[in-house]
Parts: C-alpha cells; structure tokens; sequence
C-alpha cells in the first residue's frame, strides 16, 4: 500500500488537515495484500468531504480505485442534496475513485453492487444481521448503519469517472445520534462491542475492488439476484416516494438488468422505478 507522507497533503489539498494515520496500517495491509493491485489509500485526519475532493482531484489523474478515508468531514454529503453527519471515532467514512468505460444509463447499478459488496464483507466478518434497502442503504434490524453517495463525472477520455463515497456508522454515540430525526443502527454486538475499523476498512475494499471490476465487465444484471437475497423488503409491502411529490405503493418484487425497483401493484401489474426514496411503510407515506 502506497501511503503518501502527510507532508505532501497540503500542496495537494489545501483544505484538508493531515495528521498521522489514524488507522492501523498492518490491519489493512493484512486484507488488501491478497488483492492482485492494491489500492493506494490516503487517511486524513479532518476533510470538508472526501467525495467533494475527489471529484476534484480524480480527473486530474487519480490512479484507480484511489481511495481517501478521512476522520472527520466538515461537511459530508448525503443522497439527495443532504448533509451526512458522521463521528471522528465512531464512524467509517471514505470515497473510491473508479474510472468505468460504461454509459451513466449502465452505471446506475453502481451504487446497488457497492451495497451488496458493503454487505457480503460485513457478513464474511460475523455481521450477519445487516441487509440491503434500495437503492444502496445497510440496514440492520429496521434501521440504517449505512449510506452509499455515488457521484460521477465526465472524462476528457469520454469515459466515466465515479466518486463512490460510503459513511458506515460503526459505533454512534448517543449525542450523534440524537441529530437524526429517524433512529440509526451501528455495528455494536450484543455486548456493545463494535469491530475495529481497519480490518473492516480492509475488508470492504478487498470485497468492493473486486465486485466493481467485474462490474465494469458485466454490467449490473449478474448482481440482481444476489442482491435481492440480501434485501430487507424482499417481497414486502413497500411505498415510493417519487421526485415530484407522488407515490407508487406494490409488493417489491426484484431488481431490473439496471438495478430498478420492480414493485407489483395490488392489481398485480409490475412496474420498474428509478430513483426516488422507499419507504417501509405500506398505505399513506
Ligand atoms: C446517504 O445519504 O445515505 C449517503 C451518505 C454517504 C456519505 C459518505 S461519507 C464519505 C463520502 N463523503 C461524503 O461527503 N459523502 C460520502
């Protein structure tokens, strides 16, 4: 693993307050060794938002699957133009850039095949009660532990490059918490122990690297039923909350080759919908 000295990071990003890693690098060296490239990654102790910089920073030459892990964001962005508020200790917070030689129209799969690696590696780690909800949050026990923001960008090359940023709630205090209007989850066992974040860290990137290569071969299609088993409204009542105010309501039924929502509706008719934001709820949203 390639760690740039903290020293060069204020030429480079004149924003972003460096500090010593934060994070042990033998635990991530230890999951990203098995990888055939391993990816170069930077920690920062205090950033606006790791998305925003590398959205700047990728088309000016990033190498792939860059990935940038920051302590603390000032102002971390969310889906939907909201903020993501995050814990310096409590949370995992960073973004890949991956360049794909792929149409925006394909890469809207993207953010599902990010959440199913999220949760095939919290699974491979004991973290079993975590799932999926469309289009790209972790869930666990009906509440969310983590959130997925893809933001792409056009090339001069003419392909795509894409900022995957991921905020995982790993242990929440409860005065974080307490800022969200809806009850979130984290990673904390039974006991209240959470994971230690570089294995986890190391675990995500060594399942994700692999999923989005094969990804930018395939297409999202392969992804769509794996994906479904780890759904938590698989086959359940669900709302859409559209764009422009309306809803759908159906029984969620699967994914399209693109990764939309297939819900059937109570006369039995499915429908494919892209974006907008599911609700859990059946009847008046
Ligand atoms: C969501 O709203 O569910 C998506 C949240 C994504 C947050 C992550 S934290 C790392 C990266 N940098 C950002 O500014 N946002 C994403």
């Amino acid at each position: 693993m390639t760690v740039h000295p903290p020293s060069l990071l204020p030429a480079l990003f004149p924003n972003v307050v460096p500090l010593e890693p934060f994070l042990d690098g033998d635990a991530l060296q230890q999951e990203l060794a098995t990888l055939p490239s391993v990816p170069v990654l930077w920690q920062v102790q205090s950033i606006d938002s790791t998305n925003r910089c590398l959205l700047e920073w990728g088309p000016r030459g990033l190498p792939q699957h860059f990935c940038l892990v920051a302590r603390q964001q000032t102002a971390g962005r969310g889906r939907q133009g909201r903020a993501w508020v995050s814990d310096g200790e409590g949370s995992l917070t960073f973004s890949l850039w991956s360049v794909f030689d792929r149409s925006l129209q394909e890469l809207s799969g993207l953010p599902l095949v990010v959440s199913l690696g999220m949760v095939e590696a919290l699974h491979s780690l004991g973290m079993t009660s975590v799932g999926v909800k469309w289009p790209n949050d972790l869930w666990r026990e009906g509440r969310k532990v983590a959130g997925v923001l893809v933001e792409t960008t056009r090339l001069s090359s003419g392909q795509v490059g894409a900022v995957i940023g991921i905020g995982l709630n790993v242990a929440l205090p409860p005065a974080v918490q307490d800022t969200f209007a809806l009850p979130l989850n984290d990673l904390r066992d039974e006991e209240g122990q959470a994971p230690a974040r570089a294995p986890v860290l190391g675990r995500l990137l060594n399942t994700l690297i692999p999923l989005l290569e094969s990804f930018a071969q395939s297409g999202f299609a392969p992804f769509a039923e794996t994906w479904m088993t780890h759904c938590v409204h698989r086959n359940q009542p669900v709302t859409l909350l559209h764009p422009n105010q309306t809803h759908s309501q159906g029984e969620c039924v699967g994914l399209s080759p693109l990764g939309g929502l297939i819900l059937r509706d109570p006369e039995g008719e499915t429908h494919i919908h892209h974006g907008g934001e599911l609700s859990l709820r059946f009847g008046v949203p």
